[in-house]
């Protein structure tokens, strides 16, 4: 399994110690998740038939440039673009290219800004023009197993409670959870302790505390959960080629349950609930 912390915070975070935030930390993480939320809103007018993926990554980066944010993966460990642009049978981590977007494509676009130093982690699903039954299906049930991890973020839970809503829902579903990409925390850095597991045993993993920031960002395939990555080194697909789906919020443990940062101003952050 890739965790994100094993391979970039280590040197830093030798403790496994998972950082609380103060209000400060909260009101940073406010402001960098809106406007992150703000530019994937944006996108939803934007992605249709013949609209490439790079012109969308423009577009990105241009909305952070005009509000003095930073896109988090630009020159990130040699990514050059300002999102990720997942296609189809494709994971995460799609890189932005020339090739027009197809009727029937559905997209995840995951953007990160950096707004005063803090870290707003986001992504979504853009349905291009009229898309089968059968990813639409998987779109729902995305959603809906997110729903369910999200809805298990509570003080006193556990790590391992989001996990086992979310696995829970979507193998309920007949659909599958990809083991290799996992949440993380988030806040100052971009990828923190802990992981989130998209799946496993409820009470298992840490306590969740309040002041813990963090995303959850589950992605679910049609088929088997399993993923290679291309000879790019970042675009992640399924082995067998069937569809995935992903959304991602960050979110921050409270006293009384959770606060979700990147909150879609406009309600789009389930396109099939934002087209009724
Ligand atoms: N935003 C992604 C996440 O949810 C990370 C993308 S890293 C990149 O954690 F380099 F692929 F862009
Ligand atoms: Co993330
Ligand atoms: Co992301």
């Amino acid at each position: 399994m890739i965790t994100y912390v094993d391979a970039e915070t280590k040197a830093r975070r030798t403790s496994g110690v998972i950082p609380l935030h103060g209000e400060a930390g909260f009101a940073g993480m406010r402001k960098a998740g809106r406007l992150t939320a703000e530019a994937l809103d944006l996108l939803v007018d934007r992605v249709e038939p013949g609209v490439a993926t790079l012109e969308l990554d423009r577009l990105a980066y241009e909305f952070a440039r005009d509000n003095n944010a930073i896109p988090a993966t630009l020159f990130y460990k040699g990514y050059r673009h300002s999102i990720c642009t997942s296609i189809n049978h494709v994971v995460c981590h799609g890189i932005p290219d020339e090739r027009p977007l197809r009727e029937g494509d559905i997209v995840n676009i995951d953007l990160t800004l950096i707004v005063d130093g803090w870290y707003g982690d986001s992504s979504r699903m853009y349905p291009v023009g009229e898309i089968t039954r059968k990813a639409e299906r998987l779109i729902e049930v995305t959603y809906e197993s997110f729903e369910a991890g999200l809805a298990a973020a509570l003080p006193g839970n556990t790590t391992g409670d989001i996990g086992a809503a979310i696995q829970k829902h979507a193998e309920g579903e007949r659909t599958s959870v990809v083991r290799d990409f996992v949440g993380h925390g988030v806040g100052q850095l971009f990828h923190d302790e802990p992981n989130i597991l998209h799946f496993g045993i409820p009470g298992t993993g840490p306590e969740l505390k309040p002041g813990m920031i963090f995303t959850i960002e589950p992605m679910i395939n049609l088929g088997r959960p399993h993923v290679k990555i291309l000879s790019d080194g970042w675009t992640a697909v399924t082995r067998d080629r069937t569809l995935s789906a992903q959304c991602e919020h960050s979110i921050g443990i409270t006293e009384t349950g959770h606060e979700v940062f990147t909150q879609s101003p406009r309600g789009l952050f389930n396109p099939l609930v934002a087209r009724r």
